[in-house]
């Protein structure tokens, strides 16, 4: 097999040109919906170092990746992460270099991230009052992201998303206010639906889930839409608000189903090569990158032949298939 640009094809015919790259499996926060209170984190030995990261993200653009993301976990709790995203920054052939954040230190981070060459930032926010906030986050502090969020506009970021799980019981009248804040400030706003990953401690999932439908139509009590021919690859959708500069999006994995144009697949922070966020399907690229006999080549075969192993779709919620038991700290959102 030949080891040529653009060579990540599924047995679909999906193009995989986008990777979300976990870089920590820690977090300052414990948000309700993605891990448990008492999480016990991964020990150093089991984690990909800075560089392993780094031989990972160079394999992956070698291959025609034209696109990456940074996750978590909470990227910038990973010690030093800023000399890896100054790397990745100058990698040939990236195209984008974004990052998933809580926000909560980028009042310290925007302006050297900025300068390191990322493109965008999407930041999540649940709540815009502290102690819902808190009760969700179970720690998190609304002033420090909300801090963060204006740092990431003043250093001038462009096309800056925000991300808020709505859960009924926990923050669904707060779709109208949260979607007021992101309109006032020309940002983009995305609404998720909480996904089954692993088991939720405090709450029980399908009860607390909220569908898009449902979403959209509390803002369209407000806010005309317009839905757009923009087409993002993967499980959002984005709609225009007219007269506004914000665009919203819905996110939407429990009540649809958008896996026929999936174009990612991520890498754990142990270096599980994950070919779907809903199924288990993975390979161990942490055995290649220390392997005594390994080479560089020899891991970007392991993901050129991992391609045939891509699941067509996930099936959450449906009981005839087996639900993930991996938390989202653990995927890499
Ligand atoms: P882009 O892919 O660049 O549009 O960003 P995004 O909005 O997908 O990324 P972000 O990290 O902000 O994630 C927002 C939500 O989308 C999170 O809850 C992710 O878990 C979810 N998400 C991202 N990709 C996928 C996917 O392939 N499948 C599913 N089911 N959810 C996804
Ligand atoms: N379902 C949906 N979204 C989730 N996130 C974390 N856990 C879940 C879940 N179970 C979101 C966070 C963050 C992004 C990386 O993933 O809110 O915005
Ligand atoms: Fe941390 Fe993000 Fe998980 Fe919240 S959703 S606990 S901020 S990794």
């Amino acid at each position: 097999m030949s080891q040529k640009e653009n060579s990540l094809v599924d047995k679909f015919g999906r193009r995989v040109d986008y990777i979300r790259l976990s870089v920590t499996d820690r977090c300052d926060f414990r948000c309700v919906y993605c891990m448990t209170e008492d999480m016990t984190f991964l020990p150093r030995a089991q984690i990909l170092s800075l560089e392993e990261l780094y031989q990972v993200a160079r394999a992956f653009t070698e291959l025609g990746v034209k696109k990456i993301r940074l996750t978590g976990g909470e990227p910038m709790v990973r010690s030093d992460v800023m000399s890896l995203i100054n790397r990745l920054g100058k990698l040939p052939g990236l195209e984008e270099l974004l990052l998933t954040t809580n926000g909560a230190q980028l009042d310290k981070y925007a302006v050297p991230l900025k300068e390191a060459g990322l493109s965008r930032i999407n930041i999540s926010i649940d709540s815009l009052d502290a102690e819902r906030f808190r009760r969700i986050s179970r720690v998190g502090k609304l002033e420090k992201v909300l801090a963060g969020i204006d740092a990431a506009r003043r250093a001038g970021f462009d096309r800056i998303k925000l991300n808020s799980v709505i859960m009924r019981g926990y923050n669904e009248d707060e779709v109208i206010p949260l979607a007021d804040y992101a309109l006032s400030r020309d940002i983009d706003i995305a609404f998720i639906e909480e996904m089954p990953l692993g088991e939720a401690s405090d709450h029980s999932r399908e009860e607390t889930t909220c569908s898009n439908e449902w979403v959209r139509g509390q803002i369209e009590q407000k806010y005309r839409l317009l839905d757009s021919a923009e087409k993002t690859a993967g499980p959002s959708r984005y709609v225009q608000v007219i007269g506004k500069k914000s665009r919203i999006g819905f996110i939407s994995p429990v009540s649809h189903n958008f896996c026929e144009d999936c174009n990612r697949v991520r890498v754990t922070v142990e270096g599980r090569l994950l070919l779907c966020l809903g199924n288990e399907h993975s390979v161990d690229l942490r055995e290649i990158l220390r392997g005594e006999n390994s080479s560089h080549d020899d891991l970007k075969e392991a993901i050129i032949k991992s391609m045939d192993l891509k699941p067509e779709r996930h099936y959450f919620y449906d009981k005839d298939h087996a639900q993930p038991v991996r938390l989202m700290n653990m995927t890499g959102g």
